[in-house]
């Protein structure tokens, strides 16, 4: 393939990519995006073929697309991931309601929806976890709760009895599963959001929106409010600002040096139960 071609290819499956996802590739992670794609068309067999049937081969089915967009997820999570901004979450914000109803939106493979279930549960609170993701394979890794041996080191000892041994791994037990429920959910699709058919106390969306642009970012951010209660809170990575322009949407809140994103009383079409 002509040098043209090739940059000519990349660029529709950049923008199919964002269409579909939201997620932006900018220049200084093309190196990534090229390489991703070129060993996805090995694995199709379509080494060698002109562009526009690479293309049309990819926007042909929705099973195809679904290439595209297991292509762009980034699934790194861990168990307890910035534990400290979570209890800053639970025993601060969360620290007086007794049900809380959680979403946790790029769950990835779902520990971090499993890691808020059993804080719950030791802490004898009521309520339920709905993990999200526009991944499906990472979404029934999730829902299996089947984990390498290695990920008990990022339970903290007193979180430990909520996993048990399996075969060579270690599965989350039957308690802590049953407040967790899996579903698809795209960030960028409102009518995903209005299918969970129910509002939450707190969204955690971490280590998602920073593979968004501006626009992507702001509508998934407005699908976020639309989903939490009056007064509920959103929760990114401790290293991720909301910036003033999202303020119309969400006001900064801090507990101790975290910063949390309260729901402000601005315009909203969605449901403030
Ligand atoms: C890096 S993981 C973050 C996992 C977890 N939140 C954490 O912080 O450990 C990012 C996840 O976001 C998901 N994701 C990306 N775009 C999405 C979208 N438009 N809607 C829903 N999930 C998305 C990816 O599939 C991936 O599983």
């Amino acid at each position: 393939m002509k040098t043209e071609e090739r940059e000519h290819l990349i660029n529709i499956l950049r923008e199919t990519i964002y269409r579909l996802t939201g997620n932006y590739y900018p220049d200084e992670r093309m190196k990534i995006l090229e390489y991703k794609i070129e060993r996805l068309i090995k694995s199709q067999n379509l080494d060698g073929s002109p562009p526009e049937k690479i293309i049309n081969y990819f926007l042909s089915s929705q099973e195809r697309k679904k290439l595209l967009i297991d292509l762009m997820t980034v699934p790194e999570t861990r168990f307890f991931r910035e534990y400290e901004q979570l209890t800053a979450l639970m025993g601060g914000l969360l620290k007086d309601l007794k049900i809380i109803n959680l979403l946790s939106i790029g769950c990835s493979t779902g520990e971090e929806p499993y890691t808020l279930a059993m804080m719950m549960r030791k802490e004898g609170k009521g309520g339920k976890v709905v993990g999200a993701d526009i991944n499906e394979k990472v979404l029934e890794k999730a829902r299996e709760g089947h984990y390498r041996a290695g990920a008990i080191q990022d339970i903290p000892e007193e979180f430990r009895m909520f996993v048990r041994q399996r075969g060579r791994g270690i599965e989350v037990v039957e308690e802590v599963k049953r407040m967790v429920e899996f579903r698809k959910v795209n960030l960028i699709e409102e009518r995903d959001f209005e299918s969970l058919g129910m509002t939450f106390d707190a969204v955690l969306c971490r280590n998602v929106l920073i593979y968004f642009d501006a626009n992507s970012k702001r509508r998934a951010l407005e699908n976020i409010r639309r989903v939490l209660k009056k007064g509920g809170h959103l929760v990114l990575s401790s290293t991720e600002i909301l910036q003033r322009d999202y303020h119309d949407l969400f006001e900064p809140v801090k507990v101790g040096k975290f910063f949390f994103y309260r729901k402000g009383d601005g315009h909203d079409k969605g449901s403030d139960s």
